[in-house]
Parts: structure tokens; sequence; C-alpha cells
């Protein structure tokens, strides 16, 4: 069985960040590096993630527990954590939410170059807490449950930030809420 956790290669980290994380941890899933800082500015082959090396691995233990998960990620910021899942825990859908509406374009470009689009989807602008927006019965469950494509009907699952009110929501689904 392949560990999420074991796609990763950890580097050397680097000193130099804020006081409150002063430590940069950094990892490379093949030619992708990761740098673990609040820095902003992520490159198709550089993403920042704001989490640090124990967040990191208590992330990718979650899709180790649920393989070949549908997966609702709330938060997005730089994408370092979008990109991270779909690099190394592959999960079967992904489904991001960002309250800004700036879309991260390394992001797009990381999933257009692993042709990941029909895997995983983030969206800007959306509240998480906004059950008029809530995106994920169309984009997420009915492709994992009616079909292999993706919906483009208006959802009607609320959201909550909290994971085990996210695994109520969609029983029968793996669920893990990171932000
Ligand atoms: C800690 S950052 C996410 C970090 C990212 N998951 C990572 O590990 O690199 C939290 C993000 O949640 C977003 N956010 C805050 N409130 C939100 C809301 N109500 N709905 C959607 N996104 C929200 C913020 O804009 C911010 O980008």
């Amino acid at each position: 069985m392949n560990r999420a956790r074991d796609a990763l290669t950890w580097l050397p980290s680097e000193s130099g960040g804020p006081a409150w994380f002063p430590r940069v941890d950094r990892f490379r899933i093949d030619d992708v590096e990761f740098h673990c800082s609040f820095e902003q500015g992520s490159e198709p082959n550089r993403f920042y993630i704001r989490k640090h090396r124990p967040l990191v691995e208590d992330y990718l233990a979650v899709f180790d527990r649920f393989q070949a998960a549908n997966v609702v990620e709330l938060g997005i910021m730089e994408g370092g954590s979008v990109a991270l899942a779909a690099l190394a825990a592959r999960p079967r859908k992904m489904v991001a939410f960002e309250l800004e509406p700036e879309r991260v374009e390394a992001l797009d470009a990381l999933i257009a170059g692993h042709r990941l689009d029909q895997t995983v989807r983030p969206y800007y602008g959306v509240d998480q807490s906004d059950r008029g927006r809530a995106w994920v019965r169309s984009s997420l469950m009915s492709s994992a449950t009616r079909s292999s494509t993706w919906s483009s009907t208006t959802p009607r699952i609320a959201l909550s930030q909290r994971g085990l009110r996210l695994r109520r929501c969609f029983r029968g689904c793996a669920t893990a809420a990171s932000t």
C-alpha cells in the first residue's frame, strides 16, 4: 500500500521566517517543492503551505486513513495543502473552498499540468458557511455516486468548518477538513 507520507522527500530546513514561524520546513514531491511558510507567491513548481512539518504529517495521515477518499478542503490561501493532497494522496475527488475571490494561478497550472482537473476542483469567493453556495453535492458527491464527470447543478448541502460535522453531512464518504 502506498502511503501519502512516503511521497515526500524532506529537504533541509531554512531559517528566516517570522518570529512566530521561524523555521521553514521544506519538502518536495517529484519536481514540485513545498515551503512550510507564510510567504506569498506560489509557483507551479514551488508552493507555500501554511502548515509546518508535524501538521503536514498529520494532514497526510488523514489521507492514509481514508484511502481514495472524497475530500473537502476549507481554505486554499497559497494552494499548498491542495497541491500536496493532489500530488501525494491522490484523493478520489477533492473540492476546496476559499473565501478570497482571486484564483491561485499556480494551483490551476499544477492541476492542468498533472491532468487532475477531473479530480481536484478549487472554488474561490465561496464562504464555507454559505449554505446557498455550498457546491459540494453537485461537484463532489454527485460525481462520486452517480456519474464519472463533474456536475454543474446547484448544490444544496451546507458546509461546516468542523470535520465531524462534514462527516455527518456526507454520510458514506470519507471527508477531511483543513484550514
Ligand atoms: C490557514 S489558511 C489555509 C491554508 C491552506 N489550507 C494551507 O494549508 O496551505 C486559511 C484560509 O481560509 C480562508 N478562509 C477564512 N474564512 C473562510 C470562509 N468563511 N470560507 C472560506 N474560506 C475561508 C482564508 O482566506 C485563508 O486563505
